[in-house]
């Protein structure tokens, strides 16, 4: 069952048109991967499903059309964004952080931090410590971590291992294989390191100029010479 689905989607930075009408289908429990080259519009593409960013064209959650909607009944719907780069206040502590990542909801949220902390052990080691003093690694454990805090049914990821070292990147791509397949967690990731982006994913979606360019199986693309050529180092 399709529960992310946008047709035609369009956005546009003043003047400058960014999307020009993308079409991305993620089903219930799937993990979908967004490659590019930088430029290619696939922030883009995040902002817009999650409403922060003006879009037009449809997007459908669940079965609901949300293209209108604001970013915060977006987040109540359950669809959580982690932004590339920071997704964290850094100003406060790693468990202040937490928190405001709860914040639409109004049952006890206890359970879901201790629930991360075993996920993430080095977040509790820092319960107290400032978001903005964590290493770059840390940072991207507590923005997911954050963003998990709403129990979304779809979490929307943005190059998350921008800036890491490869077995930080490891760990964390674990985790979300992991809470994707135990958890049923449908996840939408952008990344640019196609070869790890292709041993998680099921499907993808290669965007390029503000529109999709190819897409299928993780398996096709990977098998595609093109494809390999301009994005997989050959
Ligand atoms: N706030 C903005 N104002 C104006 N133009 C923008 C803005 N943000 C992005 N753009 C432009 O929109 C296009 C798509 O940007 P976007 O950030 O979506 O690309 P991307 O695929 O995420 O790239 P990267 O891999 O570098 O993160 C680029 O040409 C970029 O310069
Ligand atoms: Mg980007």
């Amino acid at each position: 069952m399709s529960l992310l689905k946008t047709v035609g989607l369009r956005a546009s930075y003043g003047q400058v048109d960014v999307l020009l009408g993308i079409d991305i289908d993620v089903s219930e429990g799937e993990m979908v991967v967004v490659l590019g080259a930088n430029g290619a519009g696939k922030t883009t593409t995040m902002r817009a499903v999650s409403g922060t960013i003006a879009r037009s064209g449809s997007v459908v959650f669940d079965g609901q059309e949300i293209v209108s909607q604001s970013a915060e009944s977006i987040v109540r719907l359950g669809v959580a964004h982690v932004p590339q780069g920071r997704g964290t206040f850094s100003e406060l502590t790693v468990e202040e952080n937490l928190r405001i990542g709860a914040y639409i909801r109004k049952d006890s949220i206890e359970s879901d931090i201790a629930r991360w902390y075993e996920t993430f052990p080095r977040l509790e080691e820092r319960q107290n410590q400032r978001a903005g003093s964590l290493s770059g690694g840390e940072q991207q454990m507590l923005a997911i971590a954050r963003a998990l805090m709403s129990r979304p049914r779809l979490l929307l990821c943005d190059e998350p291992s921008l800036g890491l070292a490869p077995l930080v990147t490891q760990e964390l791509f674990e985790v979300l294989k992991n809470l994707n397949e135990q958890d049923g967690l449908s996840v939408l990731l952008v990344e640019q390191n196609a070869n790890l982006a292709l041993k998680v994913a099921s499907k993808v979606y290669l965007l390029e100029t503000g529109q999709v360019v190819a897409s299928g199986s993780a398996e096709a693309i990977a098998g595609d010479e093109r494809i390999r050529k301009a994005y997989l180092g050959g």
